[in-house]
């Protein structure tokens, strides 16, 4: 875009001197034009009225009224870096191909470049990052054979098990409609009546619902998918990362007190370890399943609101990524960047499990939307490898994704005269038999509590007693059925845990005379909080 003067002014009779030449560094307009006035614009007289023909002037202003797009409609405030997977070769003590051909994983040591976008969920683009919010953890792998989007959370589970119910979820916890504000007494009407929710508001009310940064944080695929093998045979795989920096999260306390001075404190961190040369690193981890029901369990492998036992189906590492580069401009690739779960490779396949069935048609429809019909071209969004198709046109096309020497009137296919040609077929098919009746139907081994029990159950002291304050000061505010309902659910998930959420909010409520509001609900869970430790 530098400016290449060709027949510049002519010196001598307008008493132009060499530096007033233009040069790259001068501003122009997006047409080219060397931008001579930037301070004023044009008017009447000094003080005269403005015109309308001032093209720099319109061109400059309504750009700048376009300068937004869309943010994502969850996830919308994060931070994101570039990076490299390289894989093991290998998955536990076994050749990596006996279960995926896909070639990224093959051959020990191989490298394949990546970008990642970590994210808060609910709030908007600029948003605290200090807030409670599950964490998004979405990879993009550049692969050989095209992308590969792994877009997870930090957190291994997630609130509902439907993605018909994915929108009341996510209406639950942004802010009410009326108020403009997040209030929790919606957010658990909408959970006291979702029982499945109960492992994930364990998780995400304790420390683990406020990681300290990004790169002290797990990643999940949450999600089952398949891996296929050359024979066409598939197994049921999740996916985790384990950052070798190691897992730090925060107490609401430490949370507020970083809030109070810095709302960006993840994306600084993020950004200034990778500029000190000090990248992050994190292990991609399979668990592996035979593709069945597997009806000797007491939850369905579909269901993402459970972990598999890792006893049972121990962590396997097949690779480690590594972040090292920080983006050149925010917007670019960070913001225009479009994850997917329908984004796979040969070698990776989706499972039946109907949250992620949902989640794909949601992405790339949501992108077209918020990117553009062309969001592919884009370089963040673009495979950095050989693209032909015969897609044209739309909004912002200034591509033809096409072959060398293909013939540029075939825009279809088939066709004997030069055009694109289907790639030819290398390994079987994954081809799973199919037959039932079409229905409505929820997951039959719902199991809501076990997990959840067992989650409480696991966390260290200062982990329950965060959780049982967060959980106190956030029910505060709702009424008083509301209350009744989540305590009945808690006390489902372990007694204990009922009990001390019960106990919590009775507290608070005679401290106030039967008066619930949040400030209270902080006080009385500081005032729970003190007593826990003395006992
Ligand atoms: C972002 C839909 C569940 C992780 C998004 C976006 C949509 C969406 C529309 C915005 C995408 C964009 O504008 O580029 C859904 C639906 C779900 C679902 C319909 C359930 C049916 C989940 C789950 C996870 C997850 C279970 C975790 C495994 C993410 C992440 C992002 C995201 C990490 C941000 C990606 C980025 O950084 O650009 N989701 N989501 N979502 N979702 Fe989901």
């Amino acid at each position: 875009n530098g400016h290449q003067p060709t027949s510049g002014p002519q010196f001598g009779a307008t008493g132009l001197q060499p530096q007033d030449q233009p040069t790259d560094q001068t501003l122009t307009t997006r047409q080219g034009h060397p931008l001579t006035h930037n301070q004023n614009v044009r008017t009447v007289g000094s003080r005269g009225p403005t015109t309308l023909e001032n093209y720099p002037f319109l061109e400059k202003i309504s750009h700048f009224d376009r300068e937004r797009i869309p943010e994502r409609v969850v996830h919308a405030r994060g931070a994101g870096a570039h990076g490299v997977f390289e894989a093991y070769g290998t998955v536990g003590d076994e050749p990596v191909a006996n279960y995926t051909r896909a070639k990224l994983f093959q051959e020990k040591g191989k490298q394949t470049p990546v970008f990642v976008r970590f994210s808060t969920v609910i709030h908007g683009g600029h948003s605290p990052e200090t807030l409670r919010d599950p964490r998004g953890f979405a990879v993009k792998f550049y692969t050989e054979d095209g992308n590969w989007d792994l877009v997870g959370n930090n957190l291994k589970v997630f609130f509902i098990r439907d993605a018909m119910k994915f929108p009341d979820l996510v209406h639950a916890f942004k802010p009410d409609p009326v108020t403009n504000r997040q209030d929790g007494h919606r957010i658990f009407d909408f959970i006291s009546n979702t029982p499945e929710a109960m492992h994930m508001i364990t998780f995400l009310f304790s420390p683990w619902g406020i990681p300290a940064n990004y790169r002290q944080m797990q990643g999940s695929g949450v999600n089952t998918y398949k891996w296929v093998n050359e024979a066409g045979e598939a197994v049921l795989v999740k996916y985790h990362w384990e950052p070798l920096q190691g897992i730090r999260n925060l107490t609401q306390p430490e949370a507020e007190k970083i809030q109070a001075k810095n709302f960006n404190h993840a994306t600084q961190d993020l950004y200034d370890a990778i500029e000190a040369g000090n990248f992050p690193e994190w292990e991609l981890m399979v668990q592996i399943m035979s593709d069945d029901e597997h009806a000797e369990l007491d939850f369905d492998p579909l269901d993402d609101t459970k972990l598999w036992p890792q006893d049972q189906f121990p962590w396997l590492p097949v690779g480690k990524m590594t972040l090292n580069k920080n983006p050149e401009n925010y917007f670019h690739e960070v913001e225009q960047v479009a994850f997917g779960t329908g984004v796979l490779v040969d070698g990776l396949d989706f499972s039946d499990d109907k949250m992620l069935q949902g989640r794909t048609f949601s992405y790339s429809d949501t992108q077209r939307y918020r990117v553009g019909t062309n969001y592919l071209q884009l370089p963040i969004n673009a495979p950095k490898k050989h693209v032909a198709t015969n897609q044209r046109d739309g909004q912002m096309a200034y591509r033809v994704d096409t072959a060398p020497g293909q013939n540029p009137h075939v825009n279809y296919e088939p066709s004997s005269m030069n055009g694109l040609k289907e790639a030819p077929k290398t390994y079987p098919d994954h081809k799973p038999y199919i037959a039932g009746n079409l229905m409505r139907q929820p997951i039959e081994r719902t199991n809501n509590f076990k997990q959840a029990g067992e989650r409480y159950r696991s966390f260290e002291d200062w982990e329950r007693d965060d959780l049982i304050n967060n959980l106190v000061d956030a029910l505060s505010g709702a009424q008083q059925d509301v209350q009744n309902r989540m305590i009945e659910l808690f006390t489902q998930c372990d007694e204990d845990y009922g009990r001390r959420v019960r106990e919590g909010l009775q507290q608070m409520s005679s401290s106030t005379n039967g008066q619930v509001n949040v400030q209270a609900g902080h006080e009385a869970a500081e005032q729970a909080e003190k007593q826990s430790h003395e006992a």
